[in-house]
């Protein structure tokens, strides 16, 4: 779509949070979206555009409705092999920590990753892009942490940025913590120190400009809470906004770390204490939901979210896309869980995938179709927007406008 001035016109509707405020979302039928160099400049009731677009070239919105675009905030995106012989050992019924700790789960994604090169990892990274934009998401953030070593998780760096570079429109994440690898076996505390001092310099020096933020894996027999705290100061030393891998597993104060720190997000929260729940509100912490990854791991605890609204918690939802516990590229997956299991209404799980996703991030202008948001918007070829959770298998292709 070229970038000038033009009228999207013939929409059944749209449908967007308000950015002013927490979780209300428009609805506006026989809609128009009048886009300029690509952002928003009008949006409204068709009949009352304003004159001065009345000449504009228009674009037939085939009868759609109109949402902003998804912003998935946690996935792993880059990662070489994968995990189905895992997978089905899990479904034989070995716990996925057990594969952990015999060399399987993480480590098993970190010896295929090391043995690919930065232009495999590129061209993998952006069939898996293609197929999110395919399916309506327009902006994510992707981590490292399939590389454990310097060299490994720079090629990764390298990959994104080529990434960047060819235009996707994506945030980095250094999650060198995100597992303890084979060479520092028994040595945690060792290798947290190599991450922190060594390694997290080293790869912004390399990759200037490329990561915004800093991640850590806290679990019981993975990084400790004073080992991540320790990570993440040095990442914000760097300029490194925290985000944390938190209460996932079990309970370690994941989500109360993320408040003390000031994190951009705390994720997965499974496990989340209701003082957790707290702090993170208090200190406008996003808790960011992963329900795919509860279904993948065939667990029961679904994140409390209902809990964490109540206590004033702008939360969002990720799909988690990895090899081991989240293999899914499908955001209609994510928000039908989110309304099913984490029992959000469709309308605050729509906001926590758009508007909170992106708030997570930073991004004040994605997540909602306000004049002066990004003319990223997915058109999706229903009746009404709720079918989209409602016909639950249903595999639904948006055009999508970014
Ligand atoms: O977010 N929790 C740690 N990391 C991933 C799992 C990674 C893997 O199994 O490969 C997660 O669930
Ligand atoms: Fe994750």
């Amino acid at each position: 779509m070229k970038k000038s001035a033009t009228v999207l016109t013939n929409l059944k509707g749209l449908l967007t949070p308000d950015p002013q405020s927490l979780w209300k979302i428009d609805r506006i039928d026989d809609a128009a979206i009048a886009m300029s160099e690509g952002r928003i400049a009008w949006m409204g009731r068709r009949t009352d555009l304003p004159a001065a677009w009345s000449d504009s070239p228009t674009t037939d919105g085939g009868g759609a409705w109109a949402l902003p675009g998804f912003v998935d905030p946690h996935t792993h995106l880059l990662f070489a092999g994968d995990r189905s012989g895992e997978f089905n050992r899990r479904l034989h019924g070995i716990p996925y920590t057990q594969l952990a700790a015999e060399g399987g789960g993480i480590r098993e994604t970190v010896r295929a990753t090391r043995a690919a090169t930065v232009q495999e990892l590129v061209a993998l990274g952006e069939e898996r892009l293609q197929t999110l934009r395919s399916r309506g998401v327009i902006h994510i953030e992707a981590k490292t942490g399939y590389g454990l070593e310097l060299d490994a998780e720079s090629r990764l760096m390298h990959a994104y940025s080529e990434l960047k570079r060819r235009g996707w429109s994506l945030d980095v994440t250094l999650l060198p913590a995100h597992d303890i690898p084979v060479e520092f076996a028994g040595n945690t505390e060792g290798y947290s120190r190599v991450v922190k001092d060594v390694w997290l310099p080293e790869l912004v020096r390399r990759h200037p400009g490329v990561a915004r933020y800093c991640d850590v894996f806290i679990e019981t027999g993975v990084f400790t809470i004073e080992q991540g705290r320790q990570i993440l100061e040095a990442g914000k030393n760097l300029g490194l906004q925290p985000r944390i891998h938190a209460d996932e597993l079990s309970w370690t104060g994941g989500a109360e770390l993320s408040a003390e720190l000031g994190a951009a997000s705390a994720d997965h929260l499974m496990f989340c204490s209701e003082q957790g729940m707290k702090v993170m509100a208090a200190s406008r912490v996003t808790p960011i939901l992963l329900p795919t990854t509860t279904l993948c791991l065939g667990m029961r605890d679904w994140a409390p979210a209902r809990a964490m609204i109540e206590a004033g918690c702008r939360l969002a939802l990720a799909s988690d896309f990895n090899p081991g516990s989240s293999p899914c590229l499908d955001p209609l997956l994510v928000l039908r869980l989110g309304c099913l299991q984490l029992r959000l209404t469709f309308e605050e799980a729509l906001t926590a995938m758009t508007l909170h996703a992106a708030r997570s991030l930073g991004h004040s202008d994605l997540g909602h179709l306000y004049p002066g948001a990004r003319a990223a918007i997915a058109l999706w070829p229903v009746q009404d927007p709720l079918e989209l959770v409602y016909w639950v298998g249903e595999a639904y292709v948006p055009y999508v406008i970014c």
